[in-house]
């Protein structure tokens, strides 16, 4: 990737104003973690990881030069209780930018960026905690972009940009488009907190609305009913209306994916 591009088409006061960037590294949440005391926003960028990290304990695979691979360095003035919220953000920017470029994208509540009911991006918030105070919170995404096709049991669970348009993006740009939303939204959500934003994410988010299978300590169905204050899932479920938080459950599509 061509990191002036980047910069070159950004519009932001925080997030991406320092750019890292690497041809190769272990996962670029490790490299934001690796340098946690660099300044609010700086962002870590790789064309290829060897060790990329999914939700779960899960690898996250990447094709080298296809896809978009980012960390961003949070130091969020909250309590560790808030960052939930965080992730909720960093989906309704990379949604908004997303839907800039023509493709009619959705979260999957917590993390994931879908379209047509299948993954276009994967979001990983890691967080460092001392005591009851936030040092940092890594916030990984993961884009496919330009991966022509998938194979497998994949083709029916994930798509990328270039399959929904047909035609390849530019990767620079859609890069910037993303750190520019994210700084707009981050902005916003510490002058107003995620209240501002509750609308909106549901009305972005696929999930609400539906039933879904919970997966915690029990699995039962409920109905997907939106999103409260500190970004968790309110679901009902035998006329009782709950908070699920993501680092607890799992919670996943009745009838697929979403
Ligand atoms: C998921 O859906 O499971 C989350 C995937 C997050 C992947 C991104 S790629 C950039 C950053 N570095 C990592 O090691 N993971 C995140």
């Amino acid at each position: 990737m061509d990191i002036k591009i980047i910069s070159d088409n950004l519009k932001s006061d925080i997030i991406g104003r320092k750019i890292m960037y690497k041809e190769e590294t272990d996962s670029t949440n490790n490299d934001a973690k690796r340098c946690m005391d660099y300044p609010d926003g700086s962002t870590f960028i790789a064309e290829r990881q060897t060790a990329g990290k999914g939700r779960r304990g899960r690898i996250w695979e990447a094709e080298k030069g296809s896809e978009i691979l980012m960390t961003v360095l949070l130091k969020p003035p909250l309590p560790p209780e808030k960052i939930s919220a965080v992730t909720a953000i960093v989906g309704i920017a990379v949604c908004r930018a997303v839907r800039k470029s023509g493709i009619n994208a959705e979260i999957k509540w917590p993390n994931d960026i879908i379209c047509r009911g299948k993954k276009l991006c994967g979001i990983l918030c890691e967080m460092s905690v001392t005591g009851i105070e936030l040092n940092y919170v890594a916030a990984g995404i993961g884009i496919n972009a330009n991966t022509e096709s998938f194979l497998g049991e994949l083709s029916d669970k994930a798509t990328s940009l270039r399959i929904e348009k047909g035609e390849p993006v530019n990767r620079e740009k859609l890069t910037a488009e993303v750190l520019s939303e994210f700084d707009k939204c981050y902005a916003k959500f510490l002058k107003n907190g995620f209240s501002a934003f509750k609308e909106k994410y549901e009305k972005l988010c696929a999930t609400i609305g539906k039933e879904v299978k919970v997966v915690g300590k029990e699995t039962y169905c409920a109905n997907a009913v939106g999103i409260n204050e500190d970004g968790e899932l309110l679901i009902e479920f035998e006329g009782k209306i709950s908070a699920l938080n993501s680092g607890e459950v799992s919670v996943r599509g009745i009838y697929g994916y979403v």
